[in-house]
């Protein structure tokens, strides 16, 4: 990991090591790298279409995994704990996929916003990964969900798409749904995993900004209004508009308007 000399062969060093600790650790020690380097951004390669995974957790298409109770045992706490992980871990990928694949054609402060996500999300995945361990359990222990690369394969030559779907669909409605998830986790008492969820959705609010920022830009050169190109971006890549209950507070400190995703909202 040393001799990488550029952003994009650090994203490639991210996205092919397979072990989900590893991964997560060099998704904060490569951001680290490249900002006390000041490494460029370097020419194009190419990127994988799938990024190396550990051997356990087992895959499984969503319509297989089993259905999550609610309730405060330790294991559906585990459970829930368990689906964050393999979320996180993902979005260490998908930070590093869109600063190594679009990072080229694009500002360096593209790629440097990206790489900063990566870090939270490593730093995210560690904490969760962590707190499986307190609880008597480890990342790998359960099957886990493998629709979360879709997305990325799918928008892969397409950044307005990527982003869209990415940041401004999946990681905002994560904000909608974590504020209830923190609360019940309290409720059960068990306030080390409620606090860092809360971490978590504070910068996840960051990451929302960083997507919205990039995607207005690219709109602004494409001389459409952001709304338009949501729209024609969702339904080519995206088979459903947002839904909400939307957290109207969090998507505005995120710096997104109302309008773009809550299609009563437009004038
Ligand atoms: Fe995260
Ligand atoms: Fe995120």
């Amino acid at each position: 990991m040393s001799q990488v000399t550029t952003i994009v062969e650090a994203a490639l060093a991210v996205l092919g090591e397979g072990d989900a600790e590893k991964k997560a650790a060099l998704s904060q020690s490569l951001a680290a790298v490249v900002t006390a380097q000041d490494l460029p951004v370097g020419p194009a390669l190419l990127m994988p279409d799938r990024p190396a995974r550990p051997s356990r957790p087992e895959l499984r298409a969503p319509r297989h995994m089993p259905k999550r109770r609610k309730g405060g045992s330790a294991e559906n706490r585990i459970a829930l704990l368990h689906a964050l992980a393999h979320i996180e871990l993902n979005a260490v990928d998908l930070a590093w996929d869109a600063a190594g694949r679009f990072g080229p054609d694009m500002p360096r402060a593209f790629a440097l916003d990206w790489i900063g996500v990566g870090a939270d999300e490593g730093r995210h995945f560690q904490m969760l990964a962590d707190r499986l361990v307190d609880l008597g359990s480890y990342y790998g222990a359960l099957p886990a969900h493998d629709g979360l690369w879709q997305a990325a394969y799918d928008t892969r030559e397409d950044l307005a798409g990527r982003l869209s779907v990415v940041p401004l669909v999946l990681e905002a409605r994560a904000l909608d749904v974590s504020p209830a998830t923190i609360e019940r986790l309290r409720g059960f008492g068990d306030d080390a995993s409620a606090d860092i969820l809360d971490v978590i959705y504070k910068d996840e609010i960051g990451h929302v900004r960083v997507g919205a920022q990039w995607f207005f830009k690219i709109a602004e050169e494409q001389s459409c209004s952001a709304e338009e190109l949501f729209d024609a971006s969702l339904e080519r890549f995206f088979s459903a508009s947002p839904k909400g209950p939307f957290n109207v507070p969090a998507r505005r400190q995120a710096g997104l308007p109302d309008s773009l995703y809550d299609r009563a909202q437009r004038a």
